[in-house]
Formats: structure tokens, sequence, C-alpha cells
């Protein structure tokens, strides 16, 4: 069993696909992880999974997983801050609610790079994603320099007050979220089991500080950056390692369902 088990949370394993596959491929890679899942005797009570794709891919993705009752869950990669409107481009909360996304990822740290997404507007996105009744995946990570100068761990403090701020003790205990280290992200820097368990307890007892010791014991928390199956057993021996938020390695089902199955290694 996980150590985060231990603790009454379940894991969460979830594949962040970011612009990769058309409904055509996704509806092909769903159904491979599905068997590759099956060949290893996945136990969705040991460790949930989820695919986060593009929005083209949600109809799609949804009819397998649902048709087929796949023992998986999927989500989108970003939502608007708007409920509806003259916002060409945008897609909504309500939108992703309706296709029954269970997750949102907010704040990915490629959002905040290239569309200079703010603390203040992942904390306004996660928002709508509760209000829509959907779980956020809620991201957090310092870049390179900030690592360099030993000051990851009060950055991500500062990330995790910005991004939370205005939930209830209750909202923050059922969100999710990940600690991605901008350097770890893509790069096949994996940063060690000890650096993710570091930013990950601080993240639980800073929550524990704000929402309370209920939130804290219940709030999911993932790390994220070049996690393979060749590294995931040891990053999730961290007691506040609740999960992985994977990019690369969840395009591939052999891979991504060997991560999925961390727990019987
Ligand atoms: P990676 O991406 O696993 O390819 O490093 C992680 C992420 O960006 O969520």
């Amino acid at each position: 069993m996980a150590r985060t088990q231990l603790m009454g949370r379940t894991p969460l394993m979830a594949g962040n696909w970011k612009m990769n596959l058309n409904h055509v491929e996704a509806a092909g890679l769903v159904q491979k992880l599905a068997w590759t899942l099956s060949d290893y005797r996945y136990d969705n009570a040991k460790a949930q999974a989820a695919v986060i794709v593009p929005f083209t891919d949600i109809r799609t993705v949804q009819n397998l997983i649902e048709g087929d009752k796949l023992p998986f869950t999927f989500g989108a990669q970003d939502v608007s801050v708007h409920d509806s409107g003259a916002y060409t481009g945008e897609v909504s909360a309500a939108m992703l609610a309706k296709l029954n996304c269970a997750y949102v990822v907010v704040g990915h740290s490629e959002r905040r790079e290239y569309h200079g997404e703010t603390d203040q507007v992942v904390n306004a996105k996660a928002l709508k994603v509760i209000a829509a009744g959907m779980t956020p995946i809620i991201c957090v990570g310092e870049r390179l320099e900030i690592r360099k100068e030993g000051t990851h761990v009060p950055y991500v403090l500062g990330q995790v007050d910005g991004v939370l701020a205005g939930l209830t003790p209750a909202q923050v205990g059922a969100a999710v979220i990940a600690y991605e280290p901008v350097w770890a992200i893509g790069t096949g820097e994996v940063a060690t089991p000890e650096d993710a368990q570091e930013v990950c307890g601080a993240i639980r007892e800073r929550v524990s500080a704000s929402f309370g010791a209920d939130a804290a014991s219940k709030v999911r928390i993932q790390y994220g950056g070049s996690v393979k199956a060749g590294n995931v057993v040891d990053i999730m021996a961290g007691p506040d390692v609740d999960g992985a938020l994977v990019g690369g390695a969840s395009l591939d089902p052999e891979e991504f369902a060997r991560i999925i199955t961390f727990y019987a290694r």
C-alpha cells in the first residue's frame, strides 16, 4: 500500500496529454491504456487514474470511458475565468461539467509562461471549476533560478496562498494541488524524492495553518515533472506525495499503466 493511503488519501495518477493527439488518436490511446491496465490487474481502489486531454478529444474520450465503463476518469487542461459571452476561443467550466469532466488542470506552468497567467487568474479559474462541480488540479512550482537561490519553499507557499484564496476549508480538502518544479517539466531532470517530499510536505503544513488540519489531511498533493515508470515508486514513497501529474510518459500506454500501478511494485 502506498504511504499516502495509510493517511486515508487515494493516490491520483493523472496523465496530462498537453497539445497532443487528435480525437481519433485519443480513442486509440484510451483503449490501449484500458487493455494494458487490465493486463496489469489494475485496482482503482489503490490508485485512481485520469487522462487530461485537449478540448477536442473530450467528447470522444467521455463516450469511450463511460460507454465501456473503463476504470479511469478524464478531465481538461484549462478553463475560462468567464461564465459565458463574448470571449472568443474560451471554454467555460459549465461546458466542461456538461461533458462530465472530473478534473480541470488550472495554472499549469505552460499556461503561466506562455499565456501570462498569474496566481490571481489561476485562483479565479479554480473557483469556477469548483462552482461547476468539478475538481481542480491546481499547479504551482518554481523556476530554475528560484531553486538555485534556495528560496523555492517560500516561493511555492506564496503561490499556494494566492491560488487558494477564497476557497473554504472543505473546498481545499476536496481539491488537488500539483507541485511541478518548472525545471523538471519535460526536461528529463526529475526532482529527487526528497525534493518532492520537501515541498509537498511544506504545502500540506501551509494548508493546515490556513485552512485547518482536516483540509490538510484530505487535500491531495501531486508531484509532476519527468515522472516515469522507473522513478515513480521512489517519488510516491514521500508521505505527503499523493500522486503524480505525468506529461510525456502518459502518451505511452505501457509506460503510463506502469506508473498508475506503481503500488504493486
Ligand atoms: P512531464 O510533464 O512529465 O513531461 O515532465 C509534466 C507536466 O507538465 O504536467
